[in-house]
């Protein structure tokens, strides 16, 4: 199994070596483009290794999204909802683990999703392009549950958690104006960020049954109504003695941003300890959750040209953003 693993690393440094190299908006990993999408070598390799040895069941539900569209939010609505039988909100170990830790990432963690499964908790995240996933998925017929996200918040915020996280590298950030170019022009992490959502709205076109496509803006204008949809899709929806008691409000607070935000593991605690550069403090994940936060940050010239790209990208996908 070792020469197997060095073999691996060995060919996976010298394919990583011939790829285009982007910059990492001050981070000290380099971005590369790998078939058509923006990743760092350790997020490429997770999902190189998950394409060769992840087996997926039809019972899993996979949670993608691309970075900073609402991937922990996802999370912790899912998580709790599957879980509610066996917890509720005093005592869900959403109160002493942050959302990234109670659902495996495919790219770093799918080995340890089984025991995850055996406990009937059957949720793996990635950040994947549509095109990148392990064909265990697509075959298998499990469900993809994809959130996406107004390309201008996705963006501030993506400048946000880099600059920050570039900032406890003791690198250099860079600026909003370079950020937004090169996020313009598509290098992001997973970026083009169009290209993956595209990559699963057109995909969910071929298993409709098997896919829900959500909005991070929608869902906060109903989240309750997009939770009932979600227990639905999941197999697990909520009887009408369960939404008489309140369970579905319940769940929704328990997971919103003001709740989760202040707990002590979300503010104080850290994600990936001893995991080397991967290693981040739990609070940078959770900013401000708003919808249009991006009217702080850019000048109507940056998001006419964000709009101006979306328009162009997705104008004959029948999807706006
Ligand atoms: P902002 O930076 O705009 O605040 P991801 O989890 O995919 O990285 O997405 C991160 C974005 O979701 C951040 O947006 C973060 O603050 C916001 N977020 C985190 N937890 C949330 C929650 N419980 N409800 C709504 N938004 C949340």
């Amino acid at each position: 199994e070792q020469d197997n693993e060095d073999e691996f690393q060995k060919s996976f440094k010298e394919m990583i070596s011939t790829l285009p190299k982007g910059n990492s908006w001050g981070l000290p990993d380099h971005l590369y483009q790998y078939q058509g999408f923006w990743l760092t070598p350790p997020f490429l390799q997770g999902v190189m290794l998950a394409q060769q040895q992840f087996e997926a069941q039809p019972t899993d539900i996979i949670l993608c999204s691309a970075p900073r569209t609402g991937t922990a939010w996802l999370k912790s609505l899912t998580f709790a909802t599957i879980t509610r039988t066996s917890f509720d909100d005093s005592t869900t170990p959403l109160l002493f683990k942050m959302p990234h830790d109670v659902v495996p990432f495919m790219e770093l963690d799918h080995a340890h999703f089984s025991a995850n499964r055996h406990l009937g908790i059957p949720l793996l995240a990635t950040h994947a392009p549509y095109s990148f996933l392990p064909t265990s998925i697509i075959d298998s017929g499990c469900k993809i549950i994809y959130i996406c996200r107004d390309p201008k918040d996705t963006f501030v915020s993506m400048y946000h958690l880099f600059t920050r996280y570039a900032k406890s590298q003791n690198t250099q950030p860079i600026e909003l104006d370079e950020a937004f170019e090169l996020f313009c022009e598509g290098v992001s992490w997973y970026g083009p960020y169009w290209d993956h959502v595209l990559g699963y709205w057109n995909a969910r076109l071929e298993h409709p049954d098997k896919f829900m496509f959500l909005k991070y803006e929608e869902m906060n204008e109903d989240i309750v109504l997009y939770l009932k949809k979600l227990a639905e899709f999941m197999g697990c929806p909520f009887s009408s003695e369960e939404q008489q008691k309140g369970v579905p409000e319940k769940i929704v607070k328990m997971c919103s941003f003001e709740n989760l935000s202040n707990l002590e593991v979300n503010k104080s605690g850290k994600h990936r300890e001893g995991q080397g550069n991967l290693g981040i403090e739990n609070k940078i994940y959770f900013r401000k959750g708003k919808v249009e936060d991006w009217k702080n940050y850019l000048t109507p010239k940056m998001a006419t040209r964000l709009d101006e790209i979306t328009q162009q990208k997705l104008s004959s996908s029948g999807l706006s953003l």
